[in-house]
C-alpha cells in the first residue's frame, strides 16, 4: 500500500505527506498543532478564527494565528459570512504569514450560522465563490475550503460548492462528508468523498469524518482515491496516530503506545501550554486533552477524577503518579 502515503502539494506548499491534523475548535491550539507536527502529521490546522475579529484586531482572535513552535506552513483557518468581510480581514491575517489561508464552511454551531458564517455558506454556493475570489485576488498564499456535503439530506449541494471554489481559484478542498444537520452523528458518508475526487481528479481533495484510528485513516484513502485525510476527533490526545497511519501505509504493523509514551507526551502538551497560557489556565485547558490522552488505559479513571480539579502542574504530576 505504499502509494498510498505521498507528498502533497498544495499551490506552492509542498507537504511531506497526505497526513494532516484537521481544524478543531477548543484543541488545534499552536501547542497541541506544533506536537502533532512533531508527530508526522504534514499539516495542522489553526482553531477557526473569526475574520470579524481579525477587522477589529481583537487580541482574543489575532493570537490564535500565532505560528507554534516549528511550525513552517501555518495553515490558518478563516470563518466569515461574506467576501467583505474576508477581504477587510486579509491585512491582519497576512501580518502572521500563514503558508495557506483556508475558509470554514462547515461549522454547525448556531451562533456562527446566525452570522451567514460556517455552514450556513453551504446554503449560497455563489458566496463561497465570491469569498475565494476575493482572497484569491488579495493574498499571494493558496487559498483551501473546508465543506460539509450540504445543509441537511434534501439539499446536498457538495459538487456545486466545490465548482464554485475550484472556479474561483480554491488550491484544494476538504470535505467532512456529513451535512450540518448531522453535526458529528451518525456515521460519515465516505461514499461522497469517491464521488467528489471522480468528479474533479485533477483537483487536491482532503477528506474527514469518522477518522478514530490509523485503520481508518488507510481505510479511507484507499476506498474513495482522494489525495490527503485530515484527523479530528481522532487526533484528540492521540497525536500518534500520525505515525501510527504512516507504519500501516509503509506495510509495518502500527506503532503501539506504551502508557509511559502517553504521560511523556501530556507532560510536553502541559509545559507547552504552560508557557503559552499561564499555569492556572493551562492547567484547565489540559483538562480534556488528559482525558482524551488516558482513554482505555487501565485504571485511569481515579487520574481523570483528580485532574478534574488540578490548577497546578504539581498537582497534574500527583495525579499522573497513580498510573505507576
Ligand atoms: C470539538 C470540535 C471542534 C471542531 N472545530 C472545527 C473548526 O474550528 N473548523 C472546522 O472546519 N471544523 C471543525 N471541526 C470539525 C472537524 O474538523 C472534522 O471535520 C469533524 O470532526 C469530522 O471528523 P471526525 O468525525 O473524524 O471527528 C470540529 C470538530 C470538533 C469535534
Amino acid at each position: 500500500m505504499p502509494d498510498l502515503l505521498h507528498e502533497v502539494s498544495i499551490g506552492n506548499v509542498r507537504l511531506a505527506s497526505n497526513l494532516f491534523l484537521a481544524p478543531l475548535a477548543g484543541y488545534t491550539d499552536k501547542v497541541y498543532r506544533s506536537i502533532c507536527l512533531e508527530n508526522g502529521a504534514a499539516l495542522a490546522y489553526t482553531e477557526m478564527v473569526s475574520c470579524e475579529g481579525v477587522a477589529r484586531k481583537s487580541e482574543k482572535t489575532v493570537v490564535l494565528m500565532e505560528r507554534g513552535e516549528g511550525e513552517r506552513n501555518l495553515a490558518v483557518q478563516l470563518f466569515m459570512p461574506d467576501a467583505d468581510t474576508a477581504r477587510r480581514s486579509l491585512e491582519g491575517v497576512m501580518a502572521y504569514r500563514p503558508a495557506i489561508i483556508d475558509i470554514n464552511s462547515g461549522c454547525p454551531v448556531p451562533k456562527v450560522i446566525k452570522t451567514g458564517a460556517g455552514s450556513a455558506l453551504l446554503k449560497k454556493p455563489g458566496v463561497i465563490g465570491e469569498i475565494v475570489k476575493a482572497i484569491v485576488e488579495n493574498v499571494d498564499v493558496p487559498v483551501t475550503i473546508k465543506i460539509r456535503t450540504g445543509w441537511d439530506t434534501e439539499s446536498i449541494n457538495y459538487l456545486k460548492t466545490a465548482e464554485e471554489a475550484f472556479n474561483a481559484g480554491a488550491a484544494a478542498l476538504c470535505m467532512h462528508a456529513r451535512t450540518r444537520s448531522q453535526l458529528y452523528m451518525p456515521y460519515a458518508h465516505w461514499e461522497l468523498l469517491k464521488d467528489l475526487k471522480a468528479h474533479f481528479p485533477e483537483k487536491t481533495i482532503i477528506g474527514s469524518g469518522d477518522l478514530f484510528s490509523a485503520q481508518d485513516g488507510v481505510r479511507m484513502l484507499g476506498e474513495t482515491g482522494i489525495d490527503a485525510v485530515a484527523y479530528a476527533r481522532g487526533a484528540i490526545g492521540n497525536p500518534f496516530i500520525f505515525r501510527q497511519t504512516e507504519d500501516l501505509l509503509s506495510g509495518r504493523e502500527a506503532r503501539v503506545i506504551s502508557t509511559e509514551e502517553k504521560v511523556r507526551a501530556i507532560r510536553v502538551h502541559l509545559a507547552g501550554l504552560v508557557e503559552y497560557l499561564g499555569e492556572n489556565t493551562a492547567c484547565r485547558e489540559m483538562r480534556k486533552h488528559v482525558c482524551a490522552y488516558l482513554k482505555g488505559i487501565p485504571n485511569s479513571a481515579r487520574v481523570r477524577q483528580s485532574v478534574t480539579s488540578a490548577l497546578t502542574v504539581e498537582e497534574y504530576e500527583a495525579a499522573l503518579s497513580q498510573l505507576k
